[in-house]
Order: C-alpha cells, then structure tokens, then sequence
C-alpha cells in the first residue's frame, strides 16, 4: 500500500496508507496513551484516553480508530488534549472502587500521609493491580489527585468462585476481556448487560464463572488493565509456608517470568537471571529451587511417548498440555475424542516428580499458565506469577540482586529424543486472531501449531488435513 504524509507533533512521517493515527505515532517513538485498545484486535474506541486534535477536525479524534490521511496535522498532547484525558480519567475513577494508594490520594485513602515507598510495604490498602494498574499509571501521569466528582460505585460481590477472580467494582467497560474472550479465544463467556452507571461485564445471566461457560484460560486476566479480573492470589501463602519451620518446600521457576519482573521492578531488561529470583525465595526460606527448563523437557518426552503411541493407529491426532484447551476441546469437539492427546504442562511434571519429597510445593509461572489450571486439577500447591513475585520480593527486601544468587536444580526426569523437532518446541499463545496458523513437516508428518484456541476451531472446521494439530491454550 502507498505511504501517505503527516505531521505528528511537529514531526514530519511518511507512514503506511490505512495504518491508524496510534500505530503511526507508536511506530515513531510518540506516545499515546490508551485504556481500551488491544493490539492485533479491531478498535472499540469506548475510553477516550486516546483523543489528539486533528487540524480541521471540530472535535477531538481517537487515534485507535482515526486511520491517516494525506496531509493530516496531529496534536497529541496539547494542554486541552491533557485536560480531556483528565477528565476522562475523574469520571472513571469518580465510578470506581479505589483501593490503592497510588493513584496520588484519591478518594478512599485511609493513611494521612503517604510515602510510596511505604504504600508499596504496606498489607493495609490492597488492591492485586496497586503498582500495575494501566487506570492507576494513567491517574499518576495525570496526576488526578483529587476526584472533582462525589464518587459512587456500586457494590457488586466479588466472584472468587474459580482461580479467575471478579471484581465488577474496579471495571472501567473497556470490553478487552469480552473480545479476548470471544474474538481470540471463541468461547463469548463474557459480554456486557445493563445499560449506564448499571452496565456489568460478566458471564450471562448475571452467572458466576464457575457457573458460567469459562474453560479457565486466563487471557481475559492477562489483558484486563485493572483489578477487574485477576488470577487468585497466593503470594501471602507462599511467604508463609516459605518462612514456616520445619515445613520442606520447593519451587519451580520458569524463566519466562523475567521480562515481566523487571518490567513491574522497573529493572533493566537482561539484569535479572533465575539464578537471582533463585537467590530471592532461598532468601525468604525456600529449601530448594528447580529449572523450569528441565521440567519441560520432561513434558517433551511425556508428549513424544504418547504422541508416536497415538500415530500407529490415529490421524489426525490432536496434541495439547493446556487445561484450558483440554475443556475447550471436550466441549467443541466431542466427536474427536479419539484424537486427543494430553499430556502433563512442566508444572504438572514438577508436581509429579516432587510430590511426597516436599511439604509444600510452589510454582513460578506466567500469568496464564495461574489460570489455565484449576485449583482441583492443579499439581501444585502454591502457584505464582511475576507480579506477585515482585510483591513478595518488596514486602520482604529480596529484589534481585547479583550478590545474591543461588543454584536452581534440574529435575531427575526423563529427557526427549527430538524427534518431533519443532513440533514439541516452546510455543508462545498469541493474541492476533487473523496470523495463520504456522503449519510445517517433520518428515512424514503434516503439522500446525494452533497458537490460541480461536485457530484451533478454524483449523478443526477447515476441514484440512493433517497429521498432527497442536494447540497451544
Ligand atoms: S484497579 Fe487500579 S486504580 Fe483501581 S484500586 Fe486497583 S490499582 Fe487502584
Ligand atoms: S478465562 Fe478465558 S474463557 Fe474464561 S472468561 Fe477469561 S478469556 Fe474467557
Ligand atoms: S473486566 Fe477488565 S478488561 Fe473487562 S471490561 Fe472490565 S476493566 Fe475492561
Ligand atoms: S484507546 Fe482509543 S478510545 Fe480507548
């Protein structure tokens, strides 16, 4: 497609015809803030944190949705811009459960005088988002420190039914968990009823989540920019039995977790190594450590095991180790029951190899893989993602530190051949519904990787044949 001209704050682009006001000034280092947009997924364009000032425009324009024109003169952050997404900010939050500190002293804080440093410590005011929120972040740079409106919101109960947590009172309506759920995913368990200050975003008919159609996948957690919906926490629990006398423990540490550490830590990307995460829960009492790496491979040679044990008499033979798939599957597709092959993920082989060798068993795993396993099926007794890892490293002064390092241990298991290549590989979940599935060969055998569970359904009603179809959940 030809590129087009702009100016963006003064700079002069040559960008992409079609691509939005937000992607050309994100691909040129300017920022736009924004609440509701989810990259790879169309624009709802509901929050209004994203308004600039087009000249010759009578109103402000969301840069989510405003594709590029010839021409086109930006202002993106111009004092009455600042002013309305100011006061976007006042209204949300004037509708909103505040129960952090660090939106500056909004509202409900119940300290006289705060420190951050201090509110970072403290058990009192405790929101699971407080220091990672996007509402939160925003109200700081827009420093909202007082609510110009009385603040009323309603008081809706919390759903703790499952591991993915409800909390209607801190939702802002942006509907990125209703199209996570339902574009990305296409299990539509979420959707929005009620109308004005009575909306709710939630399972049908006012059902809780364990009531309610959800396979437990997390992603809705993963993309919710405030404590609206969270994986349950653990992290109290953890230092608990960490710190308990006499109680053996042993955790898990995958190193996925180290971009997001250092990302909440607000610590060099590339300074943090497990052997430092390692060395911080060592610290806090931990007895021993184990590499996550070694437990997947295990999971490999579980997945290879059963998968050539499969192919001797099934095609196509349908491979996953997420539960959430697993659910997805059963339900979707009942009828290729005989294809499904499910294999234990490298917390499951954790929890197996070390059951009855440790007293308490901990695992420290992206935000997903928390939701994807439900606390009956869960093979382990204390799971954690890095957000909470960071807490937990605040709360009890054991932030990485290269002094301070200690060995991880590699699980006494298994170990795979190789023989399916990059089938069995690492595989990320991604959000971008329309990237095809990455289809390939090992030798004889036609595979895919299905990378979220909406490409699994298309590929499954394709109709296409092949031999392996891997779905990552
Ligand atoms: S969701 Fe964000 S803004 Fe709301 S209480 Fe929690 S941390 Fe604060
Ligand atoms: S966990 Fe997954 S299935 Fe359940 S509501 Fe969230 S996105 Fe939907
Ligand atoms: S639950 Fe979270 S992601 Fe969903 S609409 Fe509310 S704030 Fe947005
Ligand atoms: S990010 Fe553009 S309106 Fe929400």
């Amino acid at each position: 497609m030809a590129d087009v001209n702009i100016i963006i704050d003064g700079k002069t682009l040559s960008v992409p015809a079609g691509t939005t006001v937000l992607e050309a000034a994100r691909a040129n280092g300017i920022r736009i803030p924004t609440l509701c947009f989810l990259k790879e997924l169309d624009p709802r364009a509901s929050c209004r944190m994203c308004v600039v000032e087009i000249e010759g425009a009578r109103t402000f324009q969301h840069a989510c949705a405003t594709r590029v024109r010839e021409g086109m003169v930006v202002h993106t952050d111009t004092e009455a811009v600042r002013d309305s997404r100011k006061l976007t900010l006042e209204l949300l939050l004037s509708n909103h459960a505040v129960d952090c500190h660090h939106c500056l002293r909004i509202g409900s804080s119940r300290c006289d005088d705060l420190d951050p440093k201090f509110c970072e410590m403290c058990f009192f005011c405790d929101c699971v988002k407080d220091g990672f929120c996007e509402l939160q972040a925003l109200a700081r740079e827009y420093k909202v420190d007082v609510l110009p409106f009385s603040q009323k919101h309603n008081t809706y109960p919390l759903d703790d039914s499952t591991v993915i947590v409800r909390n209607p009172n801190k939702c802002i309506k942006c509907r990125r968990c209703v199209d996570v759920c339902g574009k990305v995913q296409t299990v539509h368990n979420l959707a929005a009823s009620g109308r004005g200050s009575e909306l709710l975003i939630g399972p049908a008919f006012g059902r809780s989540m364990a009531e309610s159609g959800c396979i437990g996948c997390g992603r809705c957690v993963e993309v919710c920019p405030t404590g609206a919906i969270h994986a349950m926490e653990h992290k109290d629990e953890l230092v608990y039995y960490a710190h308990r006398d006499g109680l053996k423990t042993a955790a898990l540490v995958d190193a996925d977790v180290i971009p997001e550490l250092e990302r909440v830590l607000k610590l060099q990307p590339g300074s943090v190594t497990p052997e430092q995460i390692a060395g911080s829960l060592k610290k806090i009492g931990t007895d021993e450590i184990y590499d996550a790496a070694g437990a997947e491979k295990a999971a490999e040679a579980e997945a290879e095991a059963l998968l050539a044990e499969k192919l001797e008499g099934q095609r196509p033979v349908i491979l996953t180790n997420s539960f959430a798939a697993k659910a997805f599957l059963e339900k979707n597709f009942p009828e290729r029951k005989e294809s499904f092959v499910f294999y234990g993920s490298a917390v499951a082989q954790f929890g197996s190899a070390l059951r009855g060798q440790a007293d308490r068993l901990f695992a420290v795993t992206p935000v997903g893989n928390d939701a994807s396993e439900t606390e009956k099926t869960h093979p382990v007794d204390i799971t954690v993602n890095p957000r909470e890892l960071a807490r937990i490293m605040i709360r009890t002064g054991s932030e990485p530190n290269p002094k301070r390092t200690a060995e991880l241990k590699v699980l006494p298991v298994p170990q795979p051949g190789g023989k399916f290549g990059r089938l069995l590989e690492k595989a990320a979940w991604s959000m971008a519904r329309d990237a095809a599935p990455e289809r390939f060969t090992v030798g004889e055998l036609k595979c895919v990787i299905c990378h979220n569970l909406g490409q699994a359904r298309e590929v499954l009603e394709s109709g296409e044949a092949f031999d392996v179809i891997r779905v990552i959940g």
